[in-house]
């Protein structure tokens, strides 16, 4: 089996080798790196060794249907190197997922956020760094703190990190450890700051599946203080695409974000819900406000696009976000277990 190519060593790697690769996803049988994993299966030759330890967050069906020869999943944390150290070992290139993903989570308590996301990276970076193997790091906007409303800007891979929750500061930090092995240690690695991903599988606490599952439960669609805060919405497809082609054809060292021009504020997302279930626009229970909350996020996603050629598949989010809720109709037997306890616990907070 052969390394991945950097940029201009040959064509993508599903091509460029005699071998299949061996991928080690952590967080795999999460939201976005089942995702990923599907996309790999789908487009590429790969092995994939999933590594996740199956937190409230994640969910095996989510790879159900995948081929047994072609993908496994080993049941394991990220920050314990006695189980890191060997899966490392047999890998090509690793694609780190796993994380504690939740803002609202890292309010009530941060320590896990600090332990998975911080720690969790350091145990992968010095198990790469010992095999020299390829490391992309999955990471969010989030990391550059929000923006004004009435600003024109965008994130670029040149904006200044200003976290503002635990969440986005223990993102934050990973991200400024895989740099510093980069630099420090020589280690080959990528890094990718993506936006708000919606579609298929993500858990009923995030914004748009809870509204989702509200409305389809018979009741209105909870928002955050004034609802004007922006996010820019982006299909977990195209994420995975992305970072596929920063994996195969990124240069190493280099940041990339993944945006693909979706701001939308949260009163406009959850309107377009409720237009689509035929209830009216102002059908809304407004809920205390998260603390801290940040304002806006915006990508501008140009170097992906000009050196890799990315372009997102889903580029009219009505149509994304009706496959969504169709989706979500179509599998209450998959989030109605996790929603009453995810009820319970915004409930106690007055959410
Ligand atoms: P998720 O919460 O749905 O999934 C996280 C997965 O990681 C779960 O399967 C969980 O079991 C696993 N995990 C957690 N702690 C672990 C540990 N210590 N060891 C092994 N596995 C562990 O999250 P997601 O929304 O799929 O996000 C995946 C990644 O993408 C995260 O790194 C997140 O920061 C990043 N990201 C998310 C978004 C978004 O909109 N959700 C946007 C940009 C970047
Ligand atoms: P979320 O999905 O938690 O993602 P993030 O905090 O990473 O942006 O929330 C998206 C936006 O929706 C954010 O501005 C908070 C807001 N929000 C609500 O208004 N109501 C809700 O019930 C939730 C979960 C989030």
């Amino acid at each position: 089996m052969g390394n991945l190519p950097g940029r201009g060593d040959g064509p993508a790697v599903n091509s460029a080798y005699d071998d299949p690769v061996q991928i080690l996803v952590t967080g795999g049988a999460g939201f976005i790196g089942s995702n990923f994993v599907h996309h790999l299966v789908a487009n590429t030759d790969a092995y994939v060794t999933v590594l996740d330890k199956l937190t409230y967050a994640s969910s095996e069906a989510s790879l159900r249907g995948l081929p047994e020869d072609r993908v496994r999943l080993v049941v394991g944390d990220i920050a314990d190197a006695a189980v890191v150290e060997p899966l490392v070992a047999e890998s090509d290139a690793v694609v780190h997922y796993a994380a504690e993903s939740h803002n609202d989570n890292s309010l009530s308590d941060p320590a896990p956020f600090v332990q998975t996301n911080i720690v969790g990276t350091f145990v992968l970076l010095e198990a790469v760094r010992r095999h020299d193997v390829r490391f992309h790091h999955v990471s969010t906007d989030e990391v550059y703190g929000d923006l004004d409303l009435d600003d024109l800007k965008r994130f670029t891979e040149d904006t200044p990190y200003q976290p503002s929750s635990p969440y986005s500061a223990s993102k934050a930090g990973s991200d400024h450890l895989v740099r510093a092995w980069v630099r420090s240690f020589g280690v080959r690695a990528t890094i990718s700051n993506c936006s708000n991903n919606y579609g298929p599988w993500q858990h009923v606490e995030k914004f748009i599946p809870r509204q989702i599952t509200e409305v389809i439960e018979g009741r209105r669609p909870r928002v955050y203080g004034d609802g004007l805060n922006v996010r820019d919405w982006i299909h977990t497809d195209d994420h995975s695409s992305a970072v596929w082609a920063i994996l195969s054809h990124g240069r190493i060292g280099e940041t990339y974000l993944i945006g693909a021009d979706g701001e939308k504020s949260n009163v406009d997302v959850v309107r377009a819900i409720l237009r689509h279930f035929g209830r009216p626009e102002d059908d809304i229970e407004w809920v205390t406000d998260r603390a801290g909350h940040d304002r806006r996020y915006a990508i501008e996603s140009g170097k992906l696009r000009s050196e890799l050629g990315w372009e997102p598949k889903y580029q009219d989010f009505d149509k994304g976000l009706a496959a969504t809720i169709a989706w979500y109709q179509e599998n209450a037997a998959w989030w109605s277990p996790m929603k009453h306890e995810t009820e319970a616990k915004y409930a106690a907070k007055g959410q």
